[in-house]
Order: C-alpha cells, then sequence, then structure tokens
C-alpha cells in the first residue's frame, strides 16, 4: 500500500514538479525532451509492475530514463529521484553488499552529471561525500526494514504451523475418541440387536438374558454419561475454595462404600488454608473416581490414605491405596481413554481425572508397586487470595 503510494503516486509528482521547475528556472536543455524523458520514466515505472517478468530491461529504462532527465533539466533536486529509485531496487534486489553497491552506482553517475553543469569547486567536492553517505544511510535503513520484516514473517509462519499442528493433534485425538466410544458402543449394541433378532424371527425367549441386556444397556448408558464429563466447564462456574473442604465431601461421599468393603479412609497431613479456583463437583469427582479406583484394587481390608500438603506453592494432593498396584508396563496405558483391566469398567476415569486437573492448570502422576500399593500425585497452582 504505502510501497505503491511512494513509487506510483509521490514519485511521479516529484517528476513534474522538477519538470515544471527545471523550465520555470529555464535550467532545462529542451524542455520537450524533458517532458518526454519524465513520461518515459513514469511509463517504465508503471510498465514493470505490470511485467515483473522483464524486470531487468526495464530497470535499465528506469535508470537511462532517469539519468538523461537529470542531464536535461540540470536540477539538483534529482537526487530525490535517485534515492527513491535506490529504495525501490533495494527491496527488489535483497542484500546488502549488492545494495552498497547499486547505491554508489547511481550516485556516482548522479555526480558526474552534476559535474557537467556545476562548477567543480570544494562545496561540490564535499557534496559528493554527502551524497554518498546519504546512499549509505538509505541502504541500511532499507535493509533494517527488509530484515525486521523478514522476521516478523517467520514468526507469523512458525505461529501459523504451530497451530495447525495443534489443531491436527485435536482432530486426531477427537477421532480416536470417537473412535474409541463407538467401539465401545458397538459391543453391546450388537449383543442386543442379536437377543431381539433372535426373539423376533425364532420367537426365542429372551426373559432370562433380561439381566444381560439391561446391564449392557446400563453399560452403553454409563459409558456415553462418563464421555459427557470431558466437556470443559464454564469459566463461570470455577469459585475459590478450599481443597480441604473439597476432600471432607469426597471422603462424606465414598466413606460407607470403602466401609462395606472393609478398608478405612485415612486423611492425615491436612492444611484447611490452602485455596485454588475449581469447579468443585468436578474436583469432587476427580477424587472419589481415585478413590472408587483404590477400592476395586484392594482385594484385601487395607487404608487409602489421602494427604494434602503444600510443596513450593503448590498444592499436593496424593492418594495411596494398599491394591495390586500396577505393571510398569501398564502405567503408561491407564489415562488412554477406554483402557481398562476391569470386565465391567470404563476406561474413562483416569482419563477424564486428568482432563479437569488440566483444566485447573494441575498435573497428575502416578507411582505403583505390585502387589504393594498405588499413589496418585496430583499438583495444583495455588489461589494467592484468601476469600476470607
Ligand atoms: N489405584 C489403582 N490401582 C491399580 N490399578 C489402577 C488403579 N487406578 C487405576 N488403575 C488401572 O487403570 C485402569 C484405568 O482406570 P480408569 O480410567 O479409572 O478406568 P476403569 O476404572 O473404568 O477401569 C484400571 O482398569 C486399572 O487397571
Ligand atoms: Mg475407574
Amino acid at each position: 500500500m504505502f510501497f505503491r503510494l511512494m513509487y506510483h503516486i509521490v514519485l511521479p509528482i516529484y517528476v513534474v514538479f522538477v519538470i515544471f521547475s527545471s523550465i520555470t528556472l529555464e535550467r532545462s536543455q529542451n524542455d520537450f525532451f524533458i517532458i518526454l524523458l519524465g513520461i518515459l520514466f513514469i511509463t517504465s515505472i508503471y510498465l514493470e509492475r505490470i511485467y515483473p517478468r522483464y524486470f531487468i530491461y526495464i530497470a535499465t529504462i528506469e535508470i537511462v530514463s532517469l539519468l538523461l532527465f537529470h542531464f536535461t533539466t540540470q536540477l539538483n533536486w534529482c537526487f530525490t529521484i535517485y534515492i527513491i529509485l535506490l529504495s525501490k531496487f533495494l527491496f527488489q534486489i535483497r542484500g546488502v553488499i549488492k545494495g552498497v553497491l547499486l547505491g554508489f552506482f547511481l550516485i556516482g553517475f548522479y555526480t558526474v552529471i552534476r559535474i557537467s553543469y556545476t562548477p567543480v569547486d570544494s562545496y561540490s567536492v564535499l557534496a559528493v561525500g554527502s551524497d554518498f553517505l546519504t546512499s549509505l544511510a538509505v541502504v541500511l535503513i532499507i535493509q533494517y526494514i527488509i530484515e525486521t520484516e523478514r522476521e516478523k514473517n517467520v514468526l507469523k509462519e512458525e505461529k501459523k504451523l504451530e497451530e495447525l499442528r495443534y489443531n491436527e493433534d485435536k482432530m486426531k485425538l477427537l477421532g480416536e475418541m470417537a473412535a474409541g466410544l463407538a467401539h465401545e458402543i458397538r459391543n453391546p449394541l450388537t449383543i442386543i440387536q442379536g437377543f431381539l433378532q433372535h426373539a423376533k424371527e425364532d420367537h426365542y425367549n429372551i426373559q432370562p438374558w433380561y439381566d444381560l441386556i439391561l446391564s449392557e444397556v446400563c453399560r452403553m448408558n454409563k459409558l456415553t454419561f462418563e464421555f459427557l464429563q470431558f466437556s470443559k466447564p464454564d469459566v463461570s462456574l470455577y469459585q475459590t475454595h478450599s481443597i480441604h473442604e473439597c476432600l471432607e465431601r469426597v471422603i462424606s461421599l465414598t466413606e460407607s462404600k470403602a466401609l462395606s468393603s472393609g478398608h478405612q479412609i485415612v486423611f492425615t497431613d491436612y492444611d484447611p488454608n490452602l485455596f485454588i479456583r475449581m469447579y468443585f463437583d468436578k474436583m469432587v469427582q476427580v477424587f472419589v473416581n481415585l478413590i472408587n479406583n483404590a477400592i476395586q484394587a484392594m482385594v484385601e481390608s487395607g487404608n487409602i490414605t489421602i494427604r494434602l500438603l503444600k510443596v513450593e506453592n503448590k498444592a499436593v494432593v496424593e492418594v495411596s491405596d494398599m491394591g495390586v498396584g500396577i505393571e510398569e508396563a501398564d502405567l503408561k496405558n491407564i489415562f488412554n481413554p477406554f483402557y481398562t483391566t476391569k470386565s465391567d469398567g470404563t476406561g474413562l476415569g483416569l482419563p477424564i481425572c486428568q482432563k479437569i486437573i488440566q483444566d485447573h492448570g494441575g498435573a497428575i502422576e502416578v507411582t505403583s508397586i505390585l502387589k504393594q500399593g498405588t499413589t496418585f500425585t496430583i499438583r495444583f497452582p495455588l489461589n494467592s487470595v484468601d476469600p476470607h
């Protein structure tokens, strides 16, 4: 936009101004030639845009017509036209060395032509130095602009690429999740379809299978219900709560189930002054999921220990059990959607926990020793504002 404004509007106006000045000041050698050369120069600038393929030829016409124009006008003001032309070439040819050489080449010609109509005295000799230095400054400024522009473009490209990669990852994950869910739902559906078809076509009595069919329907219901938990809650639902209060709620919800399975929930090291911004219900769900897994992992009676501590400006919650443990090779799978080792499992509990924890800016880690137990460690950034 500014490029075109400069070369297609300002430059022609300046050329017309020089023609007018040269004729008015009676410096012109030949009025007709001046106008003709001015038109040739401006036309070549426009032609270059239309025929970029012939750049070299058109650029030669531009330089030659400018030199002749300068010679005919006999005005030093043509220097500005040389500088504008030089700046245009600098954007087109790139490179400092080439730019400096071109600048010196153009200013060299300018000097020769200027000497042809001005007497050589100390003033004009010093003016030559000034002209060369000006061209050098122009080359460096334009080079700086080109460099900054290039860096900006590289950054923009990198950002675009990153966004693209992120979107690709997201789509891949979405595809995997959708395929997983479809696969999980298809199995019970096929079973139910088989029973119904059998009953319809062969008048087969499926009454003894009602419980199985119902349990398969329940499983699908559970799967879709849990799958929905993946959605990110509205930001407005986040409020500052004490984690201690959240864990107390979790314990009150899970204690009876643990006791009826012969286990004890032990809450130690609690710090009631750790606050984080959380979606309370989702956070409760995270720990209920972990405790349910712990209960299911313990064949014999044992303790489920919950610790809450502050480590380096983070709230840390540990949920440990004395269960069967997880094999080293399986540790990397447990956060994958639909990975389960249980006959009635959905494999969505831990991925959902991880998603909720990440939505809260936290992270979850696991360590496990076979036949001794498993510990899940969750870290959250603390909210510095104490609401009370
Ligand atoms: N506390 C634990 N002890 C042993 N294994 C566990 C524990 N928690 C999770 N796991 C393993 O991780 C798998 C995935 O857990 P999860 O995502 O909650 O799905 P699900 O409970 O439906 O199987 C479980 O099937 C189990 O093999
Ligand atoms: Mg589970």
